[in-house]
């Protein structure tokens, strides 16, 4: 029996795939082949990135089969024998492809996370045994909830979002919700907050979002004049909080909830987040000693920008929603777990330093550069 894997090329999946083998489990990850490199090549170069041991790396041989496909196409486009070996071999999924871009304009994350949540609700009900599904989702289903607690009601019954990335996951969340009615498959959703991680990374990896944010200020700093230091003002509530919960924590958690899920009948969502805040000043003072911006708190969008601070909206605006939150998130899930809690690391801003690294050790000198040529 397998656990089957979507998005295991991912910031979540691939640190989830290491857990899975470091549990010696029998894995089965749908990857998609991208810049000539084969699904299982693209595992094997990721995982070692997560600091993955030797003896967890050799299992990558041994205990997992890739499967190439698109969570979007029917039967993940693969042959009907492919497909109902996988539907055989199957006892666990783990849903973690996603799209994630927060372009408000953006169609992907409909086109990804509703039409990829359908074929995976297909795969499961498809199966002739029961299957411990486990979507992923975010507390971001939240919406524009600028105070007070995020429950963890399911699904999130959230109606006004920031862009479409986050109405596609609360949709998504419904869509599980009207399946579990109609078939009565439960499943546990893990809303996870901002996934981070303080091991150095490089381009290939997948980034995690404050390295989004610190690599859009570096390209505003490589397309500004040199000699001329950059001073930037940011529209944010200089009293928000942001949650960022280290994926290594955030794995342990979530596989340590999945465990004691077993007899749940109902559908139910559980908070992966971290138990302490972090402010907005703390992350505006790692980015600004990381990226060399000298960045300035305002309430709200100048009446007149800088050039520079013209390039920073349309660089990182998409993000800005997020800088101006004071929101905090239920987690009476994890609370109420049968078993002792992972210690969760505080990100502050020696942590959010260390998160940044990448920057330093492999900078993409075009990172952000063709966006603001748009
Ligand atoms: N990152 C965060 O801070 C964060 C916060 C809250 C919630 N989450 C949730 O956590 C989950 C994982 O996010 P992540 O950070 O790991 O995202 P990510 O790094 O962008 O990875 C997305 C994964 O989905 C795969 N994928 C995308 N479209 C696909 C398709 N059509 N068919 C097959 N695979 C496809 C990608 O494959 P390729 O490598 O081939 O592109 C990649 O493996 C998502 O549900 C996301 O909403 C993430």
């Amino acid at each position: 029996m397998a656990t089957f894997i979507t998005g295991a090329t991912g910031f979540l999946g691939i640190h989830l795939l290491r857990d899975f083998l470091r549990e010696q489990r029998e894995v089965i990850a749908l990857v998609r082949p991208k810049q000539g490199r084969s699904g299982f090549d693209r595992l094997d170069l990721l995982l070692t990135l997560t600091g993955a041991d030797d003896n967890v790396r050799a299992r990558l041989q041994t205990h997992v089969r890739c499967v190439e496909g698109d969570i979007r196409a029917e039967r993940f486009g693969l042959d009907p024998a492919e497909y109902r070996r996988l539907l055989e071999e199957t006892d666990e999924l783990w849903h973690c492809a996603a799209s994630i871009t927060l372009r408000g304009d953006s169609v992907a994350p409909w086109d990804c996370n509703v039409g990829g949540i359908h074929r995976v609700l297909e795969f499961v009900e498809a199966s002739a045994r029961p299957v411990k599904f486990f979507p992923v989702s975010t507390v971001y289903t939240s919406g524009t909830m600028r105070t007070g607690e995020f429950g963890e009601d399911f699904p999130a019954t959230t109606e006004v979002f920031e862009n479409a990335y986050e109405k596609s996951k609360q949709y998504t969340e419904k869509l599980i919700h009207d399946w579990w009615l109609r078939t009565g498959n439960p499943c546990v959703v893990f809303r996870t907050s901002i996934l981070i991680s303080d091991r150095s990374g490089v381009d290939d990896f997948p980034g995690h979002t404050l390295l989004a944010v610190a690599r859009r200020l570096r390209a505003l700093l490589m397309a500004s004049p040199p000699d001329e230091a950059v001073r930037v003002r940011w529209p944010v509530d200089p009293l928000a909080t942001i949650n960022m919960v280290p994926v290594d924590y955030a794995v342990e958690l979530m596989m340590a909830m999945a465990k004691t899920s077993e007899g749940t009948s109902l559908p139910r969502a559980i908070h992966i987040v971290n138990p302490s805040e972090t402010s907005i000043h703390t992350m505006r003072m790692a980015l600004e000693e990381t990226c060399d911006v000298r960045i300035r708190a305002v309430p709200g969008y100048p009446a007149r920008a800088t050039h520079a601070e013209y390039r920073l909206y349309r660089l990182i605006g998409p993000f800005f929603p997020y800088f101006n939150h004071r929101r905090t998130y239920s987690t009476d899930g994890v609370k109420h777990a049968s078993f002792a809690l992972p210690k969760c690391p505080v990100v502050d801003q020696a942590y959010m330093i260390r998160s940044l690294s990448a920057l330093r050790t492999s900078i993409p000198v075009s990172y952000g550069l063709e966006e603001l040529k748009r």
